[in-house]
């Protein structure tokens, strides 16, 4: 019996369940020296904004048990270079591919959609909602959900029903289910959980923040279990909702623990830094797990813990 690997995410199809996350992999140059892209479920790209960005002040990375603190900020050449470089680069290597993007205003986000509106050869747009609205008070938008639903409602007017729309949102909230629903009920197709949580590191010579932007985002091993507890509640409230899953998997052991939570889809992100091959072992550990198992399908095991026989 061959295992049907295949998922979908929003209503999208991809013939695996096994992602990059977005900014560990860039656009995919590098991990292309390592496997094909298209083997994979898609390459999901760094967050891109409208204009070039710098990122944050030096030093932007420190390691912590378990895991690493970043705080490269949404560093990248804007929307018009990505359109140009990336998306023609990806597509000629077969590889499926979700952008994600991000931005400081809601409208800077519709300027996005408009962008990529139609463009060939993308399968998804994730949104990415964790960052900063300068309309208010700097708050990141995933943290409210009339900012976030108001930032969903714009891509959705902009791509009408021309592609699927993955809310990424942040753990940093009371209520991640309420968010949830937030951006649901907005005109999200589906969830991409989680993005890092925020965390800070103090150089105990110096005695000041080691990281140049003092707070940073967690991510590696350390942060699965709160990944795994957030896709539980958000399927729990919304089980007939695709999410994306990410945070600390590194194994496909790891891989399933989120899928079985309610994940159809998981992003692998720092442990790409570790192990450039990381994305195709765990696909491969996974597709013989689920096998091991006894699952027939990858749908099968979506969401598996909430089974109450
Ligand atoms: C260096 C670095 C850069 C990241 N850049 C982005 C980004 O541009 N957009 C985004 O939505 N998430 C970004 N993330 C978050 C990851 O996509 C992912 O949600 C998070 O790291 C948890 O997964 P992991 O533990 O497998 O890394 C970044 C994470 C890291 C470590």
């Amino acid at each position: 019996m061959t295992l049907d690997f295949g998922t979908t995410l929003g209503g999208a199809w991809f013939p695996s369940p096994i992602f990059t996350a977005s900014g560990c992999a860039s656009s995919g140059k590098e991990l292309s020296q390592f496997f094909p892209l298209r083997e994979i479920g898609a390459v999901v790209t760094k967050s891109i904004m409208l204009k070039p960005r710098a990122g944050r002040p030096t030093p932007r990375m420190a390691e912590t048990p378990s895991g690493m603190l970043n705080s490269i900020g949404l560093q990248g050449p804007g929307i018009d270079a990505f359109l140009i470089e990336d998306i023609p680069w990806l597509a000629a290597q077969g590889a499926r591919i979700i952008v994600s993007i991000a931005g400081e205003t809601a409208e800077e986000y519709a300027v996005l959609s408009r962008k990529l509106r139609g463009v060939f050869g993308i399968s998804a747009l994730e949104v990415n909602i964790s960052c900063p609205n300068v309309e208010n008070r700097g708050l990141v938008f995933a943290c409210d959900p009339n900012s976030a639903s108001e930032v969903i409602k714009s891509v959705r007017s902009i791509i009408g029903g021309d592609l699927p729309i993955l809310a990424k949102l942040t753990p940093d909230v009371t209520n991640i289910a309420s968010i949830a629903s937030a951006v649901i009920n907005s005109g999200a197709d589906g969830l991409a959980l989680i993005n890092t949580v925020l965390g800070m590191v103090i150089n105990t010579e110096t005695m000041r923040p080691h990281l140049g932007g003092k707070t940073g985002g967690l991510s590696g091993p350390a942060i699965r279990p709160i990944a795994v507890r957030a896709i539980y509640q958000v399927r729990e409230a919304l089980p007939n909702v695709s999410i994306l899953g990410m945070g600390g998997v590194a194994t496909g052991k790891d891989a399933l623990e989120l899928i079985l939570a309610g994940a159809s889809g998981v992003s692998i992100g720092t442990a790409s830094f570790g192990d450039p091959s990381a994305v195709i072992r765990i696909q491969r550990e996974l597709h013989q797990l689920l096998q091991d198992k006894g699952f027939q399908s990858l749908k099968e095991a979506v969401g598996f813990a909430h089974r109450q026989e």
